[in-house]
């Protein structure tokens, strides 16, 4: 059975790597069991005890709880668990909040924005306006913004980024957007866990009217999204996801999702910790090894990324690959349309148990790979050898297999 034995590929091809791509994860067996449940197989359109189908009393008791432990983490007004993206939830939010031809202020790709800011607003018609950038701080460029929002008079103000390594100052920014009669949505895809650990800004308590998020990055969920909004933008939001963008919203991962928030509430303050321990070592690591890792004088990051300026980022991570090692290339704000940088992200390699000593290991092995010092089978084996000791899925509440 061909499927079959690519997922066995699969498995043993994890087994063999050092995932360090910063947008993915590995769910526990917990949330896996709940792929497989009946819930895959159900349609449960429109809001609990509002359903358009009959037979959903048990959906509705499902997305309550998924609801409940979302508030519980996240301190939100109102939480959306509908929508099977976090493309998509960017779009539920442009459906909501904004009409066709509006201006957006979002930070460009090459500063870390993503791709939804640009051409999925487009969908709606947007126009994106470029946020300033400090590439020295690698932040939005405070003063700047302001001014930006002042005279753009933006409908929509985008905080949050795909490379992000250092809070984005939400207060400061809230103010000015409201004295505009913008609102202000926080994308935090990449951070998610990180917010549920108190390891990152909170950009509830700061004032952000809507937070976006994908569920499978450094939170540790299935590929899905949450809404967090404002109680006064619920009924807008809650109609920008159903039925503007959502019809089917993946009830068997919605539980998968429920299930990961219960391991957050009881892991997620020791993981968020450690993931962003281990990133300051490997980039420490990767610095001290003569690589330009972005932003020394802030210590790096103080998130689960690390930046490197290689030159040229995609043959950098087509070396690293052909060692078995995954990151991905990525554009940095000096670039015209050469990827120069690499990010790397440690939230997968802390999910197997992996802590400060072995993110030393990793940069000794990117280092390896890099500069040839080994032929390349001997990399690959030692890092075989090297992941054999973390191939078990931890901050859950029963350790087991993670391939
Ligand atoms: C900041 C940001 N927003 C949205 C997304 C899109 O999320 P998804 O891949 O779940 O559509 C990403 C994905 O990497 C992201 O980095």
């Amino acid at each position: 059975m061909e499927v079959f034995d690519l997922i066995r590929q699969q498995s043993e091809y994890m087994k063999s790597v050092i995932p360090l791509i910063a947008s993915e994860n590995v769910t526990s067996k917990f949330v896996r069991e709940c792929y497989l449940s009946d819930f895959g197989h159900r349609y449960a359109m429109g809001d609990v005890e509002k359903r358009i189908y009959s037979g959903c009393n048990i959906i509705d008791r499902l997305e309550e709880l998924a609801i409940k432990y979302t508030k519980e983490l996240f301190g939100c007004e109102h939480a959306n668990v509908k929508p099977i993206s976090g493309t998509i939830a960017n779009l539920a939010v442009y459906r909501a909040l904004t009409e066709c031809g509006d201006k957006i202020l979002a930070l460009p790709v090459k500063c870390g924005g993503h791709f939804s800011f640009h051409d999925s607003a487009n969908v709606r018609c947007l126009r994106t306006v470029e946020m300033p950038f400090d590439p020295s701080e690698f932040n939005i460029d405070l003063d700047n913004a302001k001014k930006k929002i002042i005279e753009e008079r933006p409908k929509l103000v985008i905080l949050g980024a795909s490379v992000f390594l250092f809070s984005h100052p939400v207060k400061e920014l809230v103010e000015v957007a409201h004295e505009v009669g913008a609102r202000v949505m926080y994308d935090g895809s990449h951070v998610l866990g990180l917010i549920a650990g108190k390891e990152f800004q909170d950009p509830i308590k700061e004032g952000a009217d809507v937070v976006t998020a994908s569920t499978h990055k450094t939170f540790p969920g299935p590929q899905r999204a949450v809404i967090m909004c404002k109680e006064e933008l619920a009924e807008m939001i809650d109609y920008g996801v159903m039925p503007c963008v959502v019809s089917n919203h993946h009830i068997h991962s919605l539980a998968g999702y429920a299930m990961a928030c219960i391991e957050m509430l009881e892991f997620g303050r020791d993981y968020a910790r450690q993931i962003v321990r281990n990133a300051k070592a490997l980039a420490e690591e990767l610095y001290n090894l003569g690589y330009n890792v972005l932003c020394p004088h802030l210590e790096f990051t103080k998130s689960h990324q690390v930046v490197v300026d290689v030159g040229n980022g995609c043959e950098v991570v087509g070396k690293l690959e052909k060692a078995n090692i995954l990151t991905n290339p990525c554009l940095l704000p000096w670039d015209d349309d050469k990827a120069s940088g690499i990010r790397i992200g440690v939230q997968e390699v802390t999910r197997l148990g992996m802590k400060e000593d072995e993110m030393r290991e990793i940069a000794r092995f990117i280092d390896m790979a890099l500069k040839d010092k080994k032929p390349i089978k001997d990399i690959k084996n030692e890092i075989k050898e090297f992941k054999s000791n973390f191939l078990t899925v931890k901050y859950t509440f029963e350790e087991h297999p993670a391939y």
